[in-house]
């Protein structure tokens, strides 16, 4: 399980096995979003980890601080001195506080910290770079703001390691509160994918690298299990017909054949059987 090498000279990546793995830490999300974010991240074919850690603040003490905060910042801005550089961004803050306190006290809504971490892994230095700008381009068109993980690469992989460890040196960066129904946005489950757990393995989707595994034999979510096979003469079709034998040969699912070709179908049956 352990890696072999682990090469952390380089401030832009770690290098583990030969592998490399660069960081992005989302900074800041759009003020208000009604979409899925990581919709199109998720959607990519770019081989990442993608951490989101969320953590509950306990309702009575925010209320408190938010007491605390709107009555200061309150008697800031009614003392009249309107000249002042920051006196817009005050009075935003003002409003966002008297909202968050709104709904946590009107609608039962509960306040989280929100952090978000992306490993890329790649093969070479350059595929790294080329995909690291391509995600914080989606992310970026997303609404996100994001920062390259320089420095605190090795921070940002243990965070993204199912551990559950979230670093302290990526974690103050990245904080960010949201409302449980802000939540939502993040939910990250969310590839069309077709997964069946008993399933055999059919091949990859093309469009996000992720597995599909089908079981053609399960009466509640199919009506029946034919299946049909397209593709140009030499795509493959045979080959994988045979492939699909084969795979419920091992799970000892009993099979005839009828080739009219009398093809290498019957040869790859008679080695296995
Ligand atoms: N996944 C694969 N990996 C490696 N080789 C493959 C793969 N799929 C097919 N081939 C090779 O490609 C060639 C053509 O494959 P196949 O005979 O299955 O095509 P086909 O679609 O059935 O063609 P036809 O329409 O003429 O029957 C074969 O030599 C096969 O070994
Ligand atoms: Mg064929």
């Amino acid at each position: 399980m352990s890696p072999g090498y682990i090469n952390n000279k380089n401030p832009k990546y770690l290098e583990i096995d030969g592998k490399f793995y660069g960081g992005i830490l989302v900074i800041d999300y759009y003020r208000e979003y009604n979409e899925i974010i990581f919709k199109n991240l998720i959607n990519t074919n770019v081989n990442m980890n993608i951490s989101i850690f969320y953590e509950k603040q306990d309702t009575y003490r925010t209320i408190k601080d938010l007491t605390y905060f709107i009555g200061n910042v309150g008697v800031d801005l009614k003392s009249g001195n309107t000249n002042r550089e920051d006196i817009d961004i005050a009075a935003y803050s003002y409003n966002d506080a008297k909202f968050i306190r709104k709904e946590m006290q009107v609608n039962n809504e509960e306040l989280y910290f929100l952090y978000t971490y992306i490993n890329i892994i790649s093969d070479s230095e350059k595929e790294m770079e080329r995909n690291l700008n391509k995600i914080e381009g989606i992310l970026q068109a997303s609404g996100m703001m994001t920062r390259k993980a320089n420095f605190r690469q090795e921070q940002l992989y243990f965070s993204c390691l199912p551990l559950m460890i979230n670093q302290n040196d990526v974690k103050n960066v990245c904080r960010r509160n949201i409302l449980s129904n802000g939540l939502i946005a993040t939910y990250p489950f969310i590839s069309s994918t077709i997964c069946d757990e008993e399933g055999i393995f059919i091949g990859t989707n093309i469009y996000n690298n992720s597995m599909i595994l089908v079981d053609r034999f399960n009466k509640e979510k199919y009506k029946n299990a034919n299946m049909c096979i397209f593709g140009t003469s030499g795509a493959g079709k045979s080959f994988y017909t045979k492939l699909l034998i084969l795979r419920y040969r091992i799970l000892g699912l009993e099979q005839y054949i009828i080739d009219p070709e009398r093809g290498a179908t019957c040869c790859t049956l008679k080695r296995c059987a």
